[in-house]
Order: C-alpha cells, then structure tokens, then sequence
C-alpha cells in the first residue's frame, strides 16, 4: 500500500501542496517551524481522521482559513486504488470523511485504507505514559491481525457504557445487569484473544527489531488482560460487582489491560536510557509494521535525529529500507542527520520545506 498523491489545502502554514511522493523513503528537511511535522500531519489525518498534535482539528486549520482540505490517493498491493479525503470546516462540529467520493461515519474505515505507524520524539509515551497509550498499540495489531476484533471491540464499548450507566442507578435489576454481563464477557473473551494471538506473534519479531537495533537487554513484553489472570472473566466480574455498584463504575475488564515493559523484573522506563527506550519503542514500531504483510503501513518518522546517535540512526534506517514499505521522514538537516548511505538512489526522494513550500531536490546537486 503506497500513498501515490496527497493534495493538503490550508494545514497550519503549509501553501497549497500538491505531493507525488516516492513510493519507498521521502525525506523531508528544513528549518525550525519551515513545515516538516505538518506534512507528516496531513498523512496522519488522512490516515486515522485525526492529529497526532491535538485532539481537536481545529488548530490544525490555517488561520485566517475557514477550513482544511486533504486528498490522497492510495494504491494497495492488489493493484486497486483508493481516494480519501477528509474536510474540516470551523464551524462544524465534526469532520466531513470520504472514501472513493462516498461519505463515512467512522475512522475504522480510513484506518483499514491508509494504516499507519507514527514515531515521533512523543513516541517515547508509549513507555511511559498511561496504559491506555499501550491498549492502543496493541489493538491496533490486533485490529489489523484479526476481522473480528473490530465488532467485538465496538460491542465491548456499548456494553461497558450500557453496563456503567446501570451501576449508577441506586435501585438495579439483576435481570438486567446479568444481560449485560453476559455480553461484557461474550465480547471480552473475543478481544481478549485477539490481543494475546497478536502479542505471541509479535513477541518474537520485536526481540529481532531490539536485536537488530544492538539492544541486547532482554526486554520482556508481558499482558495484563484487565483482571487477575488466575480468574476467569466472568468470576472476576461476578466477585468485583459489589464494588462495581458501590463505586458506580466497571473496575475490571478489558478496557483495563495494559501492555508491560519489563528488564530484569522492573518497568523497562526506570532503568534505560532515553535513547535505549526510543530503541525500544522503535522495535516496537517496526515489529507492528513487519507483522503487516498482507497490507503494508505508511511509516511517518519525526525528527529522525531526536535521541539517536548517528550509529543507531543508521541501523534504524537500513531496518525501514528492509521492509520496503513507503516512509516520510522528517529532519532538520539531510546532509548531516540522515545516512544516506543507507539508501539507493532509486529508493529516495529528497523534499526541502521552506516557510510552507515543499519542494523536491535534486539529491545529487543539492545535498551530496
Ligand atoms: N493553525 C496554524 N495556522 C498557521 N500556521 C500554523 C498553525 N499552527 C501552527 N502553525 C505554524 O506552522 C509552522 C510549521 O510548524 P511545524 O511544526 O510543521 O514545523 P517544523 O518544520 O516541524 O518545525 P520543528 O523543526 O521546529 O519541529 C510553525 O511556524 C507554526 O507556528
Ligand atoms: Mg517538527
């Protein structure tokens, strides 16, 4: 799946863009506020119908500018092609999505289309942050693994709320709470196994991708499913309900699990370095997007030179050209950052961004 074209109409400071990127590595390099994390921005709302810098799109449309607009045009690896585009007017409350001219209601859509795997100088939340951050990275595998996730999972969310807003009733009917039990558990069990399946398959990989990176520290990826492993759900469920009902809310399930990163028995984030955890997070990454071989994903990498030396920025890049799938890399400087060694001319395409113009450059003339 290659990103053949994206048009971007009035993105933060971007002029009026039209893109045919490479469809192996782009690397785009520029000053300080010339652009850069913008455009891999317009790939990441095109991608999943969001940003990656806020939750709302509303800072993301150009000032002065009533509304942004983002085409692209998707080839996947059956040949077919797709066209998204999304539009975000101010005064709406919500973005307008199209997927070959027809409206959509939900991003799963999008997601399906263009997926997508965003590393970042924020990558590093997914160690360190909430385990919400890591519930997502794993369902995102598991989404992309497995057709029955999605519906499970959006049947666990409904039957959570349903659930939830039971328990805040002070006179409940056990008839009723039962039913939603008996689909809370019917629902869990599906995602529960979507995610373990996933996590064994991509145990294996990361350990190569941490290898590869020369981090050899016996990182351990281990899943808390939500509730104590020992106990089925539905007895888990069945002990906490007193306290559900006193607290007003479900306190155990899957909405609860948290993939953990563990050396030597603790939380990997007490005891590595800063650069050895972007390693970690980039094995992570790079395991998910070689886990995907029947689609392919979009690799968007920001500020490549964020935290890694020039040795470990090589490796890095030697492991995306393996697995060939399309990148957008963004540093300040082509020239002295990015290891161009790495990569066949044939393979690259250069993009120099200046107060919001993109423009391709001639990697022999301008940087060699
Ligand atoms: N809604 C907006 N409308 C217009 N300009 C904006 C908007 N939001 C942000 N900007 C400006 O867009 C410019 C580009 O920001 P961007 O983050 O893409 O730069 P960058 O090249 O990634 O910089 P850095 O190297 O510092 O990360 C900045 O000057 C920023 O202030
Ligand atoms: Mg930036």
């Amino acid at each position: 799946m290659t990103l053949e074209r994206l048009d971007i109409h009035s993105l933060r400071n971007l002029q009026p863009t039209r893109w045919q990127p490479n469809a192996h590595i782009n690397v785009v390099y520029g000053a300080n506020a010339s652009g850069k994390t913008s455009l891999l921005e317009a790939v990441h709302i095109l991608g999943l119908g969001r940003s990656f810098r806020h939750k709302s799109l509303l800072s993301s449309i150009q000032h002065q500018q009533d509304s942004l607009h983002l085409y692209a045009k998707v080839r996947q690896k059956c040949g077919a092609s797709y066209r998204l585009a999304i539009q975000r007017e101010r005064q709406q409350e919500r973005s307008l999505i199209y997927i070959q001219e027809q409206s959509v209601r939900t991003t799963a859509e999008l997601a399906a289309c263009l997926p997508i795997q965003l590393i970042t100088p924020d990558s590093l939340r997914l160690l360190e942050g909430a385990p919400q951050l890591r519930r997502q990275y794993l369902d995102w595998g598991a989404f992309h693994a497995h057709a029955h996730f999605l519906p499970a999972w959006q049947g666990l969310q409904n039957a959570l709320k349903q659930r939830n807003s039971l328990l805040k009733h002070a006179k409940i009917d056990p008839s009723y709470l039962q039913l939603w039990d008996n689909e809370l558990i019917r629902y869990t069990q599906v995602v529960h196994q979507a995610r373990l399946a996933y996590l064994e398959m991509l145990q294996p990989v990361f350990i190569q991708y941490l290898q590869a990176l020369t981090l050899n520290l016996s990182i351990e990826l281990t899943y808390y499913p939500g509730w104590d492993k020992k106990y089925e759900y539905s007895d888990a469920l069945t002990s906490s309900r007193a306290r559900d009902q006193a607290q007003g809310f479900t306190s155990l399930g899957a909405q609860r699990a948290d993939l953990r990163i563990r050396y030597q028995g603790h939380n990997a984030l007490n005891i590595l370095s800063r650069g050895q955890q972007k390693l970690v997070v980039s094995a992570l990454k790079l395991a998910q997007g070689a886990l995907l071989t029947d689609k392919a994903c979009v690799y968007l990498v920001d500020d490549l030179a964020a935290e890694l030396d020039a040795q470990h920025r090589k490796n890095f890049c030697q492991l995306l050209v393996q697995q060939g799938k399309q990148v957008f890399m963004t540093c300040i400087d082509a020239k002295h950052l990015v290891p161009m060694e790495t990569f066949s001319e044939a393979d690259v395409s250069w993009f120099h961004v200046e107060q919001g113009q993109l423009t391709p450059v001639d990697f022999s003339r301008s940087i060699g």
